[in-house]
């Protein structure tokens, strides 16, 4: 697989707004046209639980950021779209993981803590109105990155300890039970502005001062005319620094029309005016987009098909990736391992090194499996000393000495790092 994959979800908790639109809908839907790129968008409505208990409010909003998606223009044929609670394997997969990571890592979890030193500060117990599922978060969001070996996560900066946390899970699960999972990377996008929203505060919704992305028309002006600006009259210059007003006009406007601002600021344009033109740009980006997303909206069956279409596409990867999971923790059918103690007893075939001189005089090894399937080939060594010390390495460190033996190896796509685990454990279980 040589493509990078992208993967970005987004949690279905509310309304998407203007700075959900320009710091995630927006740069991931471009991302998505990117050839090189396979990218996973999901909704992750198992994550609005945490937040939410109002069912129709879940419904309702996952209908909304789908309809936002798809109205932005991610297209769904070139992405695998879908819905986080249709993919069981996650919720399956967090266990795993739930396994290998350490709680003390989840303590330090900046959402955990800053409920936890609020509960203190007041005088509360520390975990006091904190549930579970809060404190399991990372977990549930590293089974989302892990689960489709995504290697780039585009988020924002107050992401990045996540991303960290599944690293780190991917890294423990590996030392474990080998090289199973890529650890992912935080891809955090150095142009793409954060939003202030109608008080100049970060928009969000915890501070209850956003913009709707497809708020209609009428109801758009109405809100930018609410922006806070200073009390210049008009005439008097203005400071574009500290302007939200600003800083929401050039996340839309292209560099000239930017300058254009700079300098009517300058010249003293009236508040009233220059609203008016952030109004007239955003919705100029907006309106084709309000009316697909309208459309949408009124044919849920259309995006409820689109996201199980996207789930199927989601567990063709997941449902084999999860059985290899399964088994490599040894959750495994007993026959498999049955016919390994049959393979002690009986002395029956069992995967083998063999160890050979070529032609070129150099020293070879390889290692094949119980049905004669070649799983590794060597390069040539000088001496028989150095391909016997690589064999030692895996017979003693299994699958997890691959990555260091990699330039002695020949490379092999047709196998995977797993059927080499399990045939070293193998061997190493029958001697
Ligand atoms: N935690 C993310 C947010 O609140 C949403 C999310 C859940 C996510 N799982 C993810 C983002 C996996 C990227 C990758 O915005």
């Amino acid at each position: 697989m040589s493509s990078t994959r992208f993967l970005t979800g987004i949690t279905t908790s509310g309304t998407p707004h203007l700075g959900n639109y320009v710091g995630s809908i927006r740069p991931s839907v471009r991302h998505s046209l990117n050839p090189d790129v396979e990218s996973f968008y999901f909704l992750a409505d198992y994550h609005a639980l945490i937040k939410i208990d109002e069912p129709a409010r879940i419904q309702r909003s996952t209908l909304e950021i789908a309809a936002s998606w798809l109205a932005a223009g991610l297209d769904p044929e070139r992405v695998i779209f879908y819905r986080q609670s249709d993919v069981p394997e996650i919720p399956e997969l967090t266990w795993l993981l739930t396994c290998v990571i350490g709680k003390g890592v989840l303590n330090r979890a900046h959402a955990y803590k800053a409920a936890v030193d609020k509960n203190i500060s007041a005088g509360d117990d520390p975990d006091s109105d904190v549930s579970a599922g809060l404190f399991m978060y990372p977990v549930l969001m590293g089974a989302d990155i892990l689960m489709f070996n995504a290697h780039k996560v585009p988020v924002g900066r107050d992401q990045i300890q996540h991303i960290e946390m599944a690293r780190d899970m991917a890294h423990s699960f590996n030392f474990r039970y080998g090289e199973h999972f890529v650890p992912p990377e935080a891809e955090i996008e150095e142009d793409v502005a954060t939003l202030p929203g109608l008080d100049g505060r970060k928009m969000s919704k915890s501070y209850d001062n956003t913009i709707p992305l497809f708020a209609p028309r009428a109801q758009l002006k109405k809100l930018i005319t609410g922006i806070v600006t200073d009390s210049s009259a008009p005439g008097e210059a203005k400071t574009v620094e500290g302007s939200a007003l600003f800083q929401i006009y050039q996340a839309f406007a292209t560099p000239e029309e930017t300058t254009a601002l700079r300098r009517a600021y300058a010249d003293g344009i009236a508040w009233g005016d220059a609203k008016q033109l952030v109004f007239e740009r955003i919705d100029r980006e907006i309106a084709p987009m309000r009316e697909a997303y309208l459309a949408l909206l009124n044919d849920p069956a259309k995006i409820e098909a689109i996201l199980l279409a996207g789930a199927a596409r989601a567990r063709q990867i997941a449902t084999p990736f999860m059985g290899r999971l399964r088994s490599a923790v040894g959750l495994r059918d007993l026959r498999a391992q049955a016919s390994s103690q049959a393979a002690k007893t009986a002395k029956v075939a069992k995967p083998a090194f063999k160890q050979y001189r070529e032609r070129d005089g150099k020293f070879y090894f390889k290692l094949v499996d119980v049905d004669g399937r070649l799983l590794l080939q060597s390069t040539g060594f000088d001496s028989p000393r150095e391909a016997g010390q690589s064999i030692a390495l895996l017979q003693t460190q299994g699958a997890s000495a691959l990555p260091g033996l990699a330039d002695k190896l020949q490379p092999n796509a047709d196998v995977e790092t797993q059927a080499v685990s399990t045939a070293l454990q193998l061997m190493a279980d029958a001697d």
